[in-house]
């Protein structure tokens, strides 16, 4: 979730949703997503809302946040009323893996006992290698979990530590096999690129790593420098340098030419997934403009056209639930042209691309001059399709630009 919320409309205290939101639920993707706030440290590069026990103190635990997360869910269920058990379920953090087998038995539990889960449901929890074993995967196995997404960023010594990761370079690739050992099918390994000092011998040793881990799925980030973060202020003393465009379009198009070489092809500009069984559901829900709630700490939802957003502090988070009122911090109704754009931004980026009759005049006319300049594909455009490019994923953001 990202650190600073947009402004909005003030969120009603019982959370209650227009009836023109409601209207249709059950006949999109519904997805539940929980956010766990809490950390063992924080990484220099991370802006998400999260927190270590230092940070919090006496303020807020696991046990109060998860005291609230069930308050929220109950709270959902009766604002969505009709709604259809969850399709997939995705538990992101912070650091879920923390909570551990118990901890994360619980969470499903409170899902289970709002929404109801799908019978074929993808239930996802992101882990961080360091707080994982053989026995932690088999416990969330047996608790109905289906899919596990480590934070693996690199597998070199050096590059780690830039980065504050407290695990080994070993112990992501460890931990898959631990996970498929399990009898998790789905195993998805999250790489950075990009971080200062990271040669391009570095990011082959970090791809040949994920490939001798055998998972189905991989997502690989270029290192963003967000405002606010330690990595923040170390590049602008000059302590280390920024990312450099150039370098992280190369560093893209190795890590998509061995990915794809292996048969893990793009299906989103930042993510690569063995077969269509591997792509992650909840995550598509998001990009093809799904439902889902997001409980916890920070968390976005979107029902129907209506955005809201969570209380940051797992504090006041907390102490909303408990009085009884919603934890929305702020809501927005998106018009008809917003949702249109945001399609844009968000569907041009998979491989399926965009259906064409999305854009207007000026867009369309900009999508037949993004073609010539090799951004956008001749065939799929012809077939009334826009889909990228290798180079046109490279400029994903300013084609994006261009056909809104
Ligand atoms: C916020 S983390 C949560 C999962 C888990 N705590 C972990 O660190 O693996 C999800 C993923 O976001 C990516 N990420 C976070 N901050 C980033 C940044 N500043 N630039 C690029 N990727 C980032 C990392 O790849 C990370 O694995
Ligand atoms: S462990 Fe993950 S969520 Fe926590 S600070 Fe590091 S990147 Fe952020």
């Amino acid at each position: 979730m990202p650190s600073t919320l947009p402004d909005g409309d003030p969120a009603p205290a019982d959370g209650a949703l227009p009836s023109s939101a409601l209207r249709g639920l059950g006949e999109r993707p519904f997805g539940v997503y929980v956010h766990v706030p809490f950390c063992a440290t924080r990484c220099g590069y991370c802006d998400f809302n999260t927190y270590t026990p230092g940070e919090l103190g006496t303020t807020a635990s696991p046990e109060s946040w998860l005291e609230g997360l069930r308050r929220e869910l109950d709270l959902a269920a009766g604002v969505l009323g009709s709604a259809p058990p969850a399709e997939t379920v995705f538990v992101g953090g912070g650091t879920p893996s923390l909570l551990g087998v118990d901890g994360l038995t619980d969470v499903l539990d409170a899902v289970r006992d709002s929404f109801g889960l799908a019978a074929d449901a993808e239930v996802t929890t992101e882990s961080n290698p360091e707080s994982t074993s053989a026995e932690f995967f088999a416990g969330i196995r047996a608790a109905g979990y289906t899919r596990v997404s480590l934070g693996m960023q690199s597998a070199a010594r050096h590059v780690l530590a830039v980065l504050d990761r407290t695990h080994t370079p070993g112990r992501a690739v460890a931990a898959a096999r631990e996970a498929a050992d399990a009898g998790f099918a789905h195993v998805n390994l999250d790489l950075i690129y990009g971080t200062p000092g990271e040669r391009v011998e570095d990011l082959r040793a970090s791809l040949d790593a994920v490939l001798a881990a055998g998972v189905d799925h991989v997502s690989a980030y270029a290192l963003i420098v967000e405002e606010g973060t330690a990595l923040a202020r170390r590049v602008r003393r000059g302590d280390l340098p920024a990312p450099d465009d150039d370098r992280l379009a190369e560093s893209y198009e190795l890590v998509d030419s061995v990915l794809s070489a292996h048969g893990l092809d793009w299906y989103e500009v930042s993510n690569w997934a063995s077969s269509a069984d591997a792509r992650c559901r909840h995550n598509l829900g998001y990009w093809l403009g799904g439902d889902w709630w997001g409980a916890g700490p920070g968390a976005h939802s979107h029902v129907g056209g209506v955005r809201w957003w969570n209380v940051k502090h797992p504090a006041r988070y907390a102490t909303l639930l408990a009085d009884g009122a919603s934890p929305a911090a702020g809501r927005e109704t998106l018009t008809d042209d917003d949702r249109r754009i945001e399609r844009v931004l968000l569907e041009l980026r998979l491989a399926e691309g965009l259906p064409l009759d999305t854009l207007d005049d000026t867009g369309r006319a900009n999508a037949s001059d993004a073609v010539a300049d090799g951004l956008l594909d001749r065939i799929a455009l012809a077939e009334g399709r826009c889909v990228l490019t290798a180079r046109g994923r490279l400029l994903a953001d300013a084609v994006v630009r261009r056909l809104t």
